[in-house]
């Protein structure tokens, strides 16, 4: 399949836009990262996304909206707090767990009685909607297990002849994916962090519990087992371990390695001899956020035996980007 290059001009989203009424899967830009964008409506096109991403047939997609109509389209029974959620936090990072309406073809959900609904802070990806008039069923863009893209080249790096067409527009802000919260289960949890954080959505809902698969990690001390290892993720070729400590003990431990990369914060830079890859100052987590992804690709360029990304803390943005590392680690962590 050629896949094709719009712009990301009005050309470039009426053919995006038609595409996807043709039944077809285009990838767009979004403030988190690349989707792979088909009609919430058509099962044939999600089927199709599916198979371009190697995706397991057990894992739901998120349906992307322009406004709060297509939100009553797709989900039904809608809860106060999620109208006052989306009043705050849309167009942005947050995407909400409802119950589905059956509008939604059930490929989407995998069989699930909810849907997963958000709208994006991306000018071309509502234009793109709202021009084909149809809620987008979108998975990040990557080939399943890789990082997800944050560039149209990522994008192309993965997919490029498996889809009909690709937006190119420019890099997404957020960098990590939307935070997910289900307001389908009793009490409201996060199944997934973000750019929303925790303590954002606790002010809208005070008993939201984490999802234990937030922060899932073997107990200390104890060797990873092959139930933990299904759910790596973002994972490059190259074996990753995610690294909790001081800046000194980081750099000690790190430059004792041969043949190691260090993805580290500005504050280690000077004292590390190893070849360092940096994600932004430790206190900055939305810089961490936005870059994360796109070293994880780099890395396997570098030729090394091993990364060690030294972790950030586990509160605001900073959890998020713990979540990501911890499965791009396979749940490697070394506590010094
Ligand atoms: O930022 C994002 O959310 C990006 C952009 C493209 O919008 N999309 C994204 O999609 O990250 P994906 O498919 O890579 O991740 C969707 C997550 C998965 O963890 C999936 O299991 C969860 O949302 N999800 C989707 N529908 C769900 C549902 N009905 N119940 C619970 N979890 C659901
Ligand atoms: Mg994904």
């Amino acid at each position: 399949m050629n896949t094709v290059r719009l712009p990301d001009n009005l050309f470039g989203i009426v053919n995006a836009a038609q595409i996807l009424k043709d039944g077809g899967v285009v990838a767009i830009p979004t403030e988190t990262v690349y989707g792979l964008a088909a009609s919430a409506y058509n099962d044939t096109a999600i089927a199709n996304v599916f198979t371009a991403k190697g995706r397991p047939q057990d894992n739901p997609l998120i349906v992307h909206i322009s406004s709060l109509e297509m939100l009553s389209e797709v989900a039904v029974d809608i809860p106060k707090t999620a109208l006052k959620l989306a009043a705050t936090f849309w167009p942005g990072p947050l995407t909400m767990v409802l119950n589905k309406s059956e509008k939604v073809a059930n490929s989407v959900s995998r069989g699930l009685s909810t849907v997963a609904v958000r709208m994006p802070k991306n000018e071309v990806a509502l234009k793109i909607i709202e021009e084909s008039g149809l809620p987008l069923a979108a998975p990040s863009a990557n080939v399943s297990g890789k990082p997800s893209p944050t560039t149209a080249n990522h994008v192309l790096a993965d997919l490029d002849g498996k889809i009909n067409a690709v937006v190119m527009s420019g890099s997404s802000e957020v960098g990590v994916e939307s935070t997910v919260v289900s307001l389908a289960a009793n009490p409201p949890a996060l199944l997934r962090p973000g750019a929303v954080t925790a303590e954002q959505l606790k002010e809208f809902l005070p008993n939201l519990v984490i999802d234990s698969a937030v922060l899932a990690e073997p107990e200390k001390g104890k060797a990873v087992s092959s139930p933990g290892m299904k759910y790596k993720h973002y994972a490059p070729k190259t074996e990753l371990f995610l690294v909790e400590s001081s800046s000194s003990d980081f750099v000690n431990f790190v430059n004792a390695k041969s043949n190691a990369v260090a993805i580290c914060f500005a504050e280690d830079l000077n004292n590390l001899k190893v070849k360092s890859l940096c994600y932004g100052s430790e206190t900055d987590f939305n810089t961490q956020a936005q870059k994360l992804f796109a070293l994880l690709r780099q890395v396997d360029e570098l030729g090394a035996n091993a990364v060690y990304v030294h972790a950030p803390e586990k509160s605001g943005v900073g959890l998020a980007v713990y979540n990501r590392l911890i499965r791009a680690a396979a749940f490697k962590v070394i506590k010094l």
